[in-house]
């Protein structure tokens, strides 16, 4: 995430948009050499979220995937059936690409070895982690090409589909603009089933973040906000959870903490 943004590629404000997005890019910035400090933390939080289920969930999705199957691969041990959307086909060949890959050896191999650490092993050896990355990839159902902006992010028939909604750092990045942000959460949220969860991550009040070479769009997210949110698109109070993970170091990214939150959606009358 650093840089300079190309002309071509620019919103009046100067931003990028997701038509300079190179998934090389982001993956080289976030994802190769270690698992940063804010990521552990996010993951962290997904597993505590999801180990604390008193089930498996039936169907999940990681909606806004990105280039990435960290969150997928933390989910498979939680859920029977895992989806995958995301807006651009780039990122999804990526995902695609480690699903069917030849070779077992991966920039995620130490990723999962985080989860696994997390989860209890510290020192999971080499075939955990492979026999973990495998029951992902059995997990794996469907890759969607889906625009959050869209009423039915997947389709009318997915709506209150999904048992576990995990999402991380994608409606918060679509614009600068909150009324999108907003207007993206109801869509993806309608998505989620009665009594389902939603663990959400987003860049803390920040307006534009850096990748590659260019800046895209954040739209300022604050607890309050997440938290207003996740009850108007009807999450019961009582299991709603925000936090601010502070990460000062990533300011030259363009933002210095990390909104985490999960809650539950009431469940039907
Ligand atoms: C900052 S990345 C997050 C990727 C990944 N979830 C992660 O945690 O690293 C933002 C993602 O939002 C996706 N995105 C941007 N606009 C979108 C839209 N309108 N609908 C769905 N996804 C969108 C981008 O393609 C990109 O993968």
């Amino acid at each position: 995430m650093r840089g300079l943004p190309v002309t071509d590629s620019r919103s009046p404000g100067g931003l990028a948009d997701y038509s300079a997005w190179r998934a090389r890019d982001y993956f080289e910035t976030y994802y190769s050499e270690v698992v940063l400090p804010d990521e552990q933390a996010v993951l962290a939080y997904q597993l505590e979220v999801m180990g604390g289920a008193d089930h498996r969930y039936g169907r999940a999705l990681e909606y806004g995937c990105g280039p990435t199957l960290h969150r997928a691969i933390a989910a498979s041990a939680y859920a029977f059936r895992i989806d995958m959307a995301d807006w651009l086909a780039d990122n999804l060949a990526f995902v695609r690409e480690w699903l069917h890959a030849a070779t077992e050896e991966s920039d995620w191999n130490r990723f999962t070895s985080f989860i696994l650490a997390c989860e209890g092993a510290p020192d999971a050896d080499r075939a955990r982690v492979l026999r973990r990355e495998a029951q992902t990839r059995k997990s794996v159902r469907g890759l969607y090409v889906s625009d959050a902006r869209w009423h039915d992010p997947l389709g009318a028939e997915r709506q209150g589909f999904y048992d576990l909604i995990v999402s991380g750092f994608c409606l918060d990045a679509v614009s600068s603009d909150r009324g999108v942000w907003r207007a993206c959460m109801q869509n993806m949220l309608s998505m989620l089933a009665p009594g389902g969860t939603i663990v959400i991550h987003a860049l803390h009040n920040c307006t534009a973040y850096k990748v590659g070479e260019r800046m895209f769009p954040g739209a300022g997210v604050t607890v309050d906000a997440m938290a207003e949110s996740l009850l108007e698109n009807g999450m019961a109070r009582a299991s709603l959870d925000v936090q601010i993970i502070p990460c000062p170091a990533n300011a030259v990214y363009g933002y210095s903490g990390i909104l985490t939150a999960s809650a539950r959606k009431l469940a039907a009358p």
